[in-house]
This record gives structure tokens, sequence and C-alpha cells, in this order.
């Protein structure tokens, strides 16, 4: 089959019709955000609860401006440190905005993804709301064949390889203060209190509140069929049924892929970038059970990909 081109993805998106396409963090599942029809396919593709809203992706200032209703300092700052970038920023928004992609709240997500064949699309094809582009309750695609598997192979996709983060973007409210961040990613709470100046509360999907004002951070996702659970470090004995992925130095264990048993070695980024695709790897080669060695939560000094690898593993394992 002929792959998709970037002209042939944005008439596609003109006509109402749904395309996934590559961002630096996942693959998102990308409809015209002006079209009731084309968004409502969206949900029914993926299989989406109607009350989780979407984020509306976009590449100029000026495609910000018909959807934010005020755009503060603050935000303006942000956007310039951060956009085009893994932060999704949340506004009031103009009472145009459609009911369906805010399920009903009175604020919208905009992001500028930072990945070339993102931006080239929606400068062709207008604004475009984009979950990622998984069923319901899968991981989130990493690569074009994640996609594929979830809606078959004839599924129209913008291929461009494996994504660079693997783990979704950063959502930030700044529609009202204290801001929060309701799901974390690549870029952290000290990055962005570096450009503010004021704390930022990391909410957790526990808080009444976020699932409230963040529908989506109450739902189960990113689970595998495997079992998923931290791993007891007194008492590791490897079996050939479990997947083991480990970041530490990992003294007295070795890779070896006939165990399954992965050592990142501190490189958190590349545990991010490959964690949604052993999920799924797992569950192709049937294995029973995944353990992921615990983050140190006292260490400081950890990146922020790790709080976000947290949350998504403390997610897969329910
Ligand atoms: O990295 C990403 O953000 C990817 C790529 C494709 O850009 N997209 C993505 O979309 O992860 P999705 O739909 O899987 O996650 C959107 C999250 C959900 O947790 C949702 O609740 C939250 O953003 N969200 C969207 N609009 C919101 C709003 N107005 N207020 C609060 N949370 C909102
Ligand atoms: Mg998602």
């Amino acid at each position: 089959m002929k792959k998709l081109t970037i002209e042939q993805a944005a008439k596609l998106l003109k006509n109402g019709e749904v395309v996934a396409f590559p961002t630096e963090t996942v693959y998102g599942l990308g409809a015209n955000a002006w079209n009731t029809s084309a968004i409502q396919k969206v949900f029914t593709v993926k299989g989406r609860p109607s009350d989780n809203p979407l984020i509306v992706h976009i590449a100029s200032r000026k495609m910000l401006s018909d959807f934010a209703y005020d755009v503060s300092d603050d935000a303006k700052k942000l956007m310039d440190a951060f956009w085009p970038g893994p932060l999704t920023l949340i506004f009031k928004k103009k009472p145009e905005v459609l009911d369906l992609i805010t399920g009903g709240l009175s604020t919208v997500a905009l992001r500028w993804p930072n990945h070339p064949i993102a931006q080239q699309l929606i400068a062709q094809s207008g604004p475009l709301v984009a979950p990622s582009a998984n069923s319901s309750g899968k991981p989130s695609p990493t690569k074009p064949e994640h996609v594929k598997e979830d809606f078959g192979p004839g599924f129209p996709v913008l291929e461009a390889g494996r994504t660079n983060i693997g783990l979704e973007s950063t959502v930030l409210d700044i529609s009202k203060e204290p801001f929060k961040i309701y799901r974390p990613g690549y870029i952290g709470k000290r990055d962005i209190e570096n450009i503010t100046g004021v704390q930022v509360q990391l909410t957790s999907s526990k808080d009444n509140d976020t699932a409230v004002c963040s529908p989506g951070t109450k739902y189960t996702h990113y689970a595998p069929q495997a079992n998923v659970r931290w791993l007891d470090e007194n008492n590791i004995s490897p079996d050939k049924n479990s997947l083991y992925l480990l970041h530490g130095l990992s003294p007295g264990i070795t890779d070896s892929p006939k165990l399954n048993i992965i050592c990142y070695r501190g490189n958190y980024s590349k545990m991010a970038r490959e964690l949604y695709d052993r999920f799924r790897e797992a569950d192709h080669k049937g294995l029973k059970r995944i353990f992921i060695q615990p983050f140190d939560k006292t260490d400081s000094s950890l990146p922020a990909i790790t709080d976000a690898l947290v949350n998504r593993i403390t997610k897969a394992i329910g």
C-alpha cells in the first residue's frame, strides 16, 4: 500500500474524515476542530467517553486566538518558553468553541506540537482535535504499527516512525490560579515554575477537583493485558512469563532478552520512549506480568519525565 502524503491527509481532514498523525509525544487521531460530525467520528473510532474533553492542536498564534478567550502574560511566557512543544495549556474558551471538544467545560486545551509533519499538516488542514490514536483503554501509540493494530491495517496514518518522547504532553491549567498540572509529562513542575515564578500544583487523579476539571484523568488508561506491578527489589527471581523493566543500576541483574529483562541504567528518556511499546510487546508475547522497578520519590535529582513515568505506570497498575 502506498504511504499517505501530508497533502492527502489534509484533504481527508478537510472533508470531515479522521486521520492519525505523528507528534513528538505520541500519535494523535486528528479531526477538523470546527466540524461536529468529524469530531463525533473521533469518539466513535476510539470508543471514548463523551465527557472526556479533547486537545485542540494548532500551528500558529492566530489559531490560538480563535479558541482561547484571554491570553495572560503568564500564558505568553509559557508559550514563548515551551511552544511548539509537549505542553498543553488550558485557557478559558471562546464561546464559538464546540461543546463536543470541551465536554461542556468553560475551558479549552491547546497545544502546538513540535513535530514537522504535525506542523505542516495543521498549516494545511487548519486546527485539529487530536486525542492519542489508540482505542480507549489501550496504551497510546508511539509507532504507526500501534495505530493499525487498534484501528485496522487500512486506517489512514501519516507515518513517521517512532515518536521521540513516548508519553503524552504535560497538561497545565492556567485558566485559574493556582496553576495546576493535571497530567505530568516531559515538561515538569520546576520547568514551569522557573518561567512563571509562582508555585504550580501537581494534582493527583484521585483528587475530586481534578476529576471534575480534567475528566480524562479519572479513566484507567494505558493498561496492557499483562498484570503490571512495582518490583519488590528484595525479592527478584526472574521467570519466563514476566517482563522486567529496570531503570537503576540493577546490581546483580543484567539485560537478558531471553528472560525479558531490560535495564535502562538511568536513561529515563529511553524508558519513557519505549514504555508503551514494551507494554504492547509483552501482550504480543503472551507474558503474564510486567514488573517495574520503583522510583525513589525522595530523589529530587530525577528528571520530570520520571513523574510522568510514575503517573502512567500507576494507571496501568490500576
Ligand atoms: O501528547 C498529547 O497530548 C497527545 C498528542 C496526540 O498530542 N494527545 C493526548 O490527548 O494525549 P488525549 O485526548 O489522550 O488526552 C487529553 C487530556 C485528557 O486527560 C483530558 O481530560 C485533558 O487532556 N483535557 C482536555 N481538555 C481539557 C480541558 N478543557 N480541561 C481540563 N482537561 C482537559
Ligand atoms: Mg489518550
